[in-house]
């Protein structure tokens, strides 16, 4: 494959993406699929490698029916997607948390100590640069992190002909205290981020509307 081949399939993948409003039930996504798509959410960057997130598929059909009526924009998902993705973000990822001394013992082969040049810096980033000073701005931090293995998913999928759809419709108070009475979120070391549907279309594609590129990009010479 020439370089302009793979430019093209690059942008076919991105034209042929839109949020799937009606998913064919009864199509499946291949498990080799779905295995591709699931480390392209592992592998995606992290502040720091952190990877302050995690994902549930329900594919539970009782939770799926319950979900609709607290996720209004995940109905359509709920309904026909085969892969229904919940992104937990995780709370309180600080320089001393056991969560960042777990990635980095266990996860980057590092020593860890409070006191390293490493945890340190991370301490003054949070604190000084970012100005992450409460539960709240923490958090939101980890949600903004957890929407690139979602950008990553969904392009994955398109190229393997998947189509998707993102889901911030829902009520967020309503998902995570569900989700907490079921067993399937700790509310003191995660939150819910948002939602996703992967599975095959039973629509058209849409046409694409798009702010032009003079409107968004500007070179500064
Ligand atoms: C963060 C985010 C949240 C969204 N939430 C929903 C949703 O709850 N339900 C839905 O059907 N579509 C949802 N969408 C889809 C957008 O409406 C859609 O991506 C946008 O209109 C552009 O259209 P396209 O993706 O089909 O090109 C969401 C998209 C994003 C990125």
């Amino acid at each position: 494959m020439n370089q302009e081949q793979l430019r093209n399939i690059i942008l076919e993948a991105h034209k042929n993406r839109f949020a799937t409003k009606k998913f064919n039930p009864t199509q499946s996504i291949d498990e080799k699929d779905w295995d591709v798509i699931l480390e392209s959410a592992r592998l995606s960057p992290s502040s720091f490698g952190y990877e302050p997130w995690k994902f549930l598929v329900i594919d539970n059909n009782e939770m799926r029916e319950d979900l609709k009526s607290i996720a209004w924009g995940a109905v359509n998902s709920l309904e026909g997607a085969d892969k229904f993705v919940i992104a937990l973000a995780r709370k309180n990822v600080v320089f001393n948390s056991n969560h960042v001394k777990h990635i980095v013992e266990d996860v980057l082969g590092l020593s860890y100590s409070e006191s390293s040049p490493q945890s340190q810096f991370f301490k003054k980033f949070q604190e000084n640069d970012f100005k992450l000073t409460d539960d709240k701005s923490l958090f939101d931090w980890a949600v903004k992190q957890t929407y690139i293995p979602l950008a990553n998913m969904m392009t994955t999928a398109s190229f393997l002909g998947i189509d998707s759809c993102p889901i911030e419709g829902f009520n967020i108070d309503d998902v995570e205290s569900y989700l907490s009475k079921k067993g399937l979120i700790n509310l003191e070391e995660f939150g819910v981020a948002y939602m996703a549907g992967f599975g095959y279309r039973a629509q058209e594609l849409p046409p694409k509307k798009r702010q032009s590129l003079d409107d968004i990009y500007t070179v500064v010479d």
